[in-house]
């Protein structure tokens, strides 16, 4: 079960609802019939908060009393799969083919923008010999990027909430032959000590996270000075995770106001906002108009 930051925001104080209604249908129609589950969600929404005000009344409880901690089914005990469940997966999701198979989606992907691509990568490796700590791997579209260019000189380490997330670093840094290592744990407090890396990296993960200035000032902290954050940023009119928004009414600017005011991912101007706050310094940016920012800081 996978409860995306947003609807955490939402159900802040009645999270035990949403998880047990995700969970059923999950067990109902997840992944067979994707549609239902969708439709079925979103009834559950209207039903729980009708409109845009009651919508509103969760975002501004949130504003106040939100917390980065772990609320539910993404957490450090994976408290929602039993443990055969969670053998198969992390038997999968390690798995030197399961690298080979995110490589080559990731890599097609990225042939496409190389300037692009290589100017997140070459921000990232500044150095002789580079200790990167990747935030958010998901999917590991941005570990590919990064674990394509590594020697044996550098060593990675990608942080996931989520196990599954984690292994596929794993899984990459096999099929590529890299010392690399995913580590399942929050961004809001990282199990690093102070200074230890060259480089904090973010390919598109800000998006999906919840209390982003907490995990900026984590970052901060784990960086050695001089060392360099790259932060690839997206569009957030395209992003899926905030379509509620959409389906209350909200425009474009009151959605970029009411994330800000949750903590969430506003948009790249809004990412530097914290940037500049908690003491990054800037070095440099890359816009592109379909794949959005990369931000380039340094401590
Ligand atoms: C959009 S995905 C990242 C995409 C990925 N970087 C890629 O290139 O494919 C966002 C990820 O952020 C993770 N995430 C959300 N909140 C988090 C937190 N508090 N700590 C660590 N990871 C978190 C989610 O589990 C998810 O895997």
């Amino acid at each position: 079960m996978i409860l995306n930051a947003l609807d955490e925001v939402l159900f802040w104080d009645d999270i035990d609802t949403l998880k047990s209604t995700t969970k059923q249908l999950d067990e109902k129609y997840y992944p067979h019939d994707y549609e239902s589950f969708h439709k079925k969600y979103d009834m559950f929404f209207k039903s729980v908060i009708p409109n845009k005000a009651e919508f509103i009344r969760r975002l501004k409880h949130y504003a106040e009393a939100g917390k980065p901690i772990w609320i539910s089914g993404r957490n450090e005990l994976c408290d929602d799969i039993d443990t055969d469940s969670m053998i198969k997966a992390i038997s999968v999701s390690s798995k030197i083919g399961n690298g080979e198979q995110k490589a080559g989606q990731a890599s097609k992907y990225q042939e496409n923008d190389p300037a692009f691509w290589n100017f997140y990568t070459q921000n990232i490796f500044h150095q002789q010999e580079n200790r990167i700590l990747e935030l958010t791997v998901g999917a590991g579209g941005g570990t590919n990027a990064v674990m394509k260019e590594m020697t044996d000189r550098d060593y990675y380490m990608g942080v996931d909430i989520d196990f599954v997330c984690a292994k596929n670093a794993d899984a990459l840094a096999k099929y590529y032959n890299v010392n690399g290592l995913g580590v399942t744990a929050s961004l809001w407090k990282l199990p690093f000590d102070d200074c230890m890396f060259t480089s904090v990296c973010s390919n598109q993960g800000l998006e999906e996270c919840r209390e982003i200035p907490t995990m900026l000032k984590e970052a901060y902290r784990v960086l050695q000075p001089g060392g360099k954050i790259v932060l690839h940023c997206g569009n957030i009119d395209k992003m899926q995770s905030y379509d509620r928004f959409d389906q209350y009414g909200f425009s474009e600017d009151e959605m970029i106001y009411w994330a800000k005011r949750i903590r969430m991912y506003s948009s790249a101007d809004g990412v530097e906002e914290l940037l500049n706050h908690v003491g990054f310094k800037f070095v440099k940016r890359m816009f592109d108009e379909k794949l959005g920012s990369i931000l380039v800081y340094e401590k």
